[in-house]
């Protein structure tokens, strides 16, 4: 179980990260062009949201069947001066559950606005989601923290 939803939870990044560039591409072309909001860029951030549901599940499962709880209750002084503990219970886990909020909300944003100011709302929101996304990945390049850029079943 864990080990599916580690391997899962991986490949998923580049969904969840495939939606998001292609929202904020929508929102960026939306506002260069004064193009009306369409169902295309709907359908953009609608996938970004729904693959960002699903990525939260899988690390919902890693957290609570992984070793990190456990940390957690042997407390948290020790664990924050854990580079690898402190990332993925700290850091990841909090960057990401605020992406993802700011997805959730921004759709609802983004519904609400005026028709000539959808695709900056699109932008502020999805964006800056993204970027929270990005920097929050544990990258081949990111020392101690580092993870694969794929895994695959065995
Ligand atoms: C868009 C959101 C997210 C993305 C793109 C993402 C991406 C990743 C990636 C690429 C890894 C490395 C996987 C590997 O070792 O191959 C990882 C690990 C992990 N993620 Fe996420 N994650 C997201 C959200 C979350 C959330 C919301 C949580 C927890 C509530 C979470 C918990 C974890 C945990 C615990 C690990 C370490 C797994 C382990 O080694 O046991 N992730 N994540």
């Amino acid at each position: 179980m864990q080990a599916t939803a580690l391997i899962l939870h991986n490949l998923l990044r580049w969904a969840v990260l495939l939606m998001g560039i292609w929202t904020v591409l929508n929102a960026i072309t939306g506002i260069t062009t004064k193009r009306a909001y369409s169902a295309n860029d709907n359908r953009s951030n609608l996938l970004f949201m729904i693959f960002c549901d699903v990525q939260l599940l899988f690390g919902l499962v890693l957290f609570f069947t992984g070793p990190w709880l456990e940390k957690i209750k042997a407390g948290m002084g020790p664990l924050m001066k854990n580079t690898t503990d402190r990332f993925f219970i700290v850091e990841h886990a909090f960057m990401m559950i605020l992406a993802l909020w700011l997805v959730h909300i921004g759709r609802v944003a983004v519904k609400k606005a005026a028709p000539e100011s959808k695709h900056k709302k699109m932008l502020l929101f999805f964006g800056i989601a993204l970027l929270l996304i990005i920097v929050s990945i544990p990258w081949p390049n990111k020392g101690e923290v580092a993870r694969p850029l794929m895994r695959w079943f065995n």
